[in-house]
């Protein structure tokens, strides 16, 4: 099915593309800064999944930021929409097999560190996989691709280093600290999140863990970035709704799409 999929894009677009970015909930207006080339929907890519969740349109762009080929994906999938973990993670293949080199994930996540607030941005250095599946499960171990492999450097220092300055020279507020995913889709109760922030995680979110593995097992570099909407429940007192979650997202899109252009321009 990879095969199939990168085939139908190298119909469209036999360039090659180095860079990968997974726009999560609420960073899609990152989109203003590509000068588009191609634009492919992901219903009209043959053997590709769909998505579901508003807020996600569904899409590849394929452009240039500032000199450098880039793929967009607009829209991720999700283990609570029910799919299979290898669907979740097709998009990763596809892009590896389109070139790839450097991919940044970002996401929206619930804030556990007491010293976080909504709109900061927290640079993932670390993660914890409480979704109780990995996929890597099922593929075939090679000499050069082995499965057990090492994940103490899946997001590379010198790659948080350069996010930390790019946050620092638009006064982004920031911090280093460990997101965990969870497979959802309902939010976390506040019990849970007390024995999440016991074991370590700063930010909690439904998506990029399984991305990130299965971008490290092909040799991919991997940036992490949670863009902290909500503080998790029990840290608020407040109901979470993912109206609200979208909402703050919205407010701080010039901000991120600067970021994000600089990012890939210091790449
Ligand atoms: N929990 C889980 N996922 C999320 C949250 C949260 O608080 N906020 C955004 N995505």
């Amino acid at each position: 099915m990879i095969d199939k999929i990168t085939q139908y894009i190298k119909s469209i677009d036999n360039n090659q593309y180095e860079y990968g970015v997974i726009l999560g909930s609420g960073w899609s207006h990152v989109v203003d800064i590509i000068n588009i080339k191609h634009e492919i929907h992901y219903s009209d890519i043959p053997g590709y999944p769909t998505c579901s969740v508003k807020g996600h349109d569904g899409k590849m762009i394929l452009g240039e930021i500032n000199g450098k080929n880039v793929i967009l994906l607009v829209g991720r999938f999700h283990l609570y929409e029910g799919y299979e973990i290898q669907k979740v993670v097709t998009p990763i293949h596809v892009l590896h097999a389109l070139g790839v080199k450097t991919l940044i994930l970002t996401n929206a996540s619930g804030g556990i560190n007491k010293k976080y607030k909504p709109g900061d941005i927290m640079i993932i250095s670390d993660h914890i996989n409480n979704t109780s599946q990995n996929p890597l499960t099922g593929l075939t171990a090679t000499t050069e691709r082995p499965i057990f492999i090492d994940t103490s450097t899946i997001y590379r220092q010198e790659y948080i280093a350069l996010a930390e300055r790019i946050c620092n020279r638009h006064k982004i507020r920031h911090h280093k600290g460990t997101y965990i995913q969870n497979i959802g889709p309902s939010y976390e109760t506040p019990a849970e999140i007390r024995a999440m922030g016991k074991i370590g995680a700063d930010a909690v979110g439904m998506s990029t863990v399984v991305e990130a593995l299965t971008a490290h097992y092909l040799g991919i570099s991997v940036i992490g970035l949670s863009h902290i909407t909500n503080m998790a429940p029990g840290i608020s007192k407040n109901k979470i709704t993912h109206q609200e979650v979208l909402d703050i997202a919205n407010k701080n899109k010039n901000l991120l799409s600067k970021m994000l252009y600089d990012l890939i321009s210091e790449l």
